[in-house]
């Protein structure tokens, strides 16, 4: 398939799923294990690491990422996203902070801004919807300032995972995904584009098979089975690596930060 149809694809899926983004969300990430609070608080951490200025969020989608920093830290936001519908979330969240973000329809492989603009980028949940991080990794790297802190987060497979289950599991239940890759391999992906990579943090959460298909299969009228067909047929060593029980499966989630370092 080509990049452009791929890209039609994640950008339809989220015109439908805008409605009930940040209420899927809240029920993944506000678990009892509090994931969303170790999260947050890498996050926060590396932000106020970085020197003030403007920020860029790659795939800002609803703005929930960036209405938590922009009251944590003082910097500016500037956003980028595929979706209208998920850009207009964004906007509303953050409608008294107008004169803080900026906010843009664009593509995370073709950043509208000038080299060594920004002293901090992230990208949450995002790449793996690119057909290959490469380039958008390439993007983010020119538009960072010579030591400027890169996060990067996305649910990742587990270095075990020899089979690929987890990724093979994610393109069942949805088209609109890309890739999955092992922190290791992601990390050798942010290294090749400039960006040194200073602290992996992997955190694992519960999540229920019906879970999974609400916030996915469900938009591409994907029936339960294909997914429960996938579960049972699971080998002994990915039920191990993933919890696999008969409601739900541990995943992973990478928090990788990095700095740029390249002229
Ligand atoms: C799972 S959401 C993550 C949103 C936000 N970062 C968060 O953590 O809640 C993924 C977002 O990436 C956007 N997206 C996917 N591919 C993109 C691309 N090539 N360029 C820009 N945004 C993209 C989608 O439209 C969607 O809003």
């Amino acid at each position: 398939m080509s990049k452009v149809s791929h890209k039609r694809i994640v950008q339809k899926y989220y015109s439908k799923r805008a409605f009930d983004y940040d209420a899927q969300k809240a029920r993944t990430w506000k678990s009892r294990t509090g994931f969303d609070a170790q999260i947050f608080n890498e996050i926060t951490k590396a932000a106020l690491n970085a020197e003030k200025g403007t920020v860029l969020e790659i795939g800002i989608g609803s703005g929930r990422v960036c209405f938590y920093l922009i009251k944590e830290t003082e910097h500016c936001f500037a956003g980028i996203d595929l979706s209208k519908e998920m850009l207009k979330l964004a906007k509303r969240k953050l409608t008294s902070y107008r004169k803080k973000s900026n906010l843009l329809l664009a593509d995370a492989e073709y950043i509208p801004f000038q080299d060594n603009t920004f002293n901090l980028v992230i990208c949450m949940s995002t790449l793996h919807y690119l057909a290959s991080p490469k380039c958008a990794l390439e993007e983010i790297s020119r538009v960072l300032k010579k030591n400027g802190v890169f996060i990067y987060g996305d649910v990742c497979m587990h270095e075990e995972d020899v089979t690929s289950f987890m990724d093979r599991l994610e393109r069942t239940i949805s088209p609109a995904h890309a890739k999955y890759y092992k922190p290791s391999e992601m990390r050798r992906l942010i290294e090749k584009s400039g960006i040194r990579v200073a602290k992996t943090k992997i955190i694992s959460y519960r999540k229920s098979y019906a879970s999974l298909i609400e916030d996915k299969a469900k938009y591409f009228n994907i029936k339960s089975e294909k997914l429960f067909h996938l579960i049972t047929e699971s080998t002994e060593k990915e039920k191990e690596l993933y919890k696999i029980d008969e409601n739900q499966m541990t995943l992973f989630y990478v928090i990788m930060i990095g700095f740029k370092v390249t002229a």
